[in-house]
């Protein structure tokens, strides 16, 4: 396991694939005092402040961070870590870890505008009441196994799901499935099919007034499967791809591959958008329920 001064490297106990990066007090504290010079404001006016956030936490590292993650990111068999605080203090506030998502993502990547937020990301709450017009924030049904960003025209290699906080929350565990532990991937991805155009729309909340045209799978360049899915934004134009996506959710539903996680308060998920796709499941009833999520997604630095 790879040693870097001021974390713990483990393996996720769910999944090889998956490495959990523990930051250590002595660096999340360096981290506050560093972080102060910058409000939130500053962060989501000034772009290249999010990069002076992002070099503080790499310094600490010896620098060591960005390559680690970057190999992480991008290499087939991994694609997918866990990284927060090794213990939550109360010095550790909503707006620090919004910049620390922010440090993170910007060792590795750059992120796309959320339109959803207006913002290069964006912050969102999970509760019992929900008027809301997509799956995003429906407590009591399963978020399916999906990816992000089909339904626009940036690219979006990778995706970053941080537990601000949650309160008498049972239930929604995060649920993620890589595609090579997926027993009918080949199938699928040879299907002529699924290397058709399907059209991409969105809801209203999402504000994206386009729609896009994509498959569902593509190769990468050594020829393996990557995929850019999800059940409800795809608007299919005849039978055949209608069966074709129903067959592809009630497999990806049904895999005995998936890993569930249940990321504690103040940790994210970070992993590869092209051959990780991510879900969570259902939350128990509860009057009070209440879950805090900030999501930031881009694409890779070009090297
Ligand atoms: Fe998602």
């Amino acid at each position: 396991m790879k040693n870097i001064d001021g974390l713990e490297i483990t393996e996720n106990i769910s999944s090889k694939r998956i490495l959990d990066i523990k930051i250590k007090e002595e660096i999340i504290s360096e981290l506050i005092d560093l972080f102060k010079r910058f409000d939130l404001t500053e962060i989501e006016y000034k772009p290249f402040t999010r990069f002076t956030v992002a070099k503080y936490l790499d310094d600490l590292t010896n620098n060591d961070l960005s390559k680690y993650l970057n190999h992480i990111l991008r290499d087939r068999k991994t694609g997918c870590f866990i990284i927060g605080p090794e213990k939550i203090t109360n010095k550790i506030n909503d707006d620090f870890l919004v910049k620390l998502s922010t440090a993170i993502t910007h060792l590795f990547g750059l992120p796309n505008y959320d339109s959803m937020a207006g913002k290069f990301y964006a912050r969102f709450h999970v509760k019992h009441e929900d008027k809301s017009d997509s799956y995003l924030r429906k407590a009591y049904g399963n978020l399916d196994l999906h990816t992000d960003g089909t339904y626009v025209k940036e690219a979006t290699d990778w995706l970053l799901m941080m537990k601000i906080r949650e309160e008498n929350a049972k239930g929604g565990e995060s649920v993620m499935l890589h595609l090579d532990d997926w027993k009918f991937c080949d199938e699928f991805f040879n299907d002529p099919v699924g290397k058709q155009n399907f059209t991409w729309g969105s809801p209203r909340s999402k504000n994206i007034p386009y729609k896009v045209e994509h498959p569902v799978f593509y190769a990468s360049q050594d020829g393996r499967a990557l995929i850019s899915y999800i059940d409800q934004f795809p608007e299919p134009k005849n039978m055949e791809q209608g069966m074709f996506l129903q067959k592809l959710s009630d497999s990806l539903e049904s895999s005995k591959n998936k890993i569930k996680i249940k990321l504690s308060a103040g940790s994210a998920i970070v992993a590869n958008n092209t051959f990780w796709l991510h879900g969570r499941e259902k939350f128990e009833k509860n009057k009070y329920l209440f879950r805090e999520l900030l999501r930031i997604r881009g694409y890779f630095n070009k090297k």
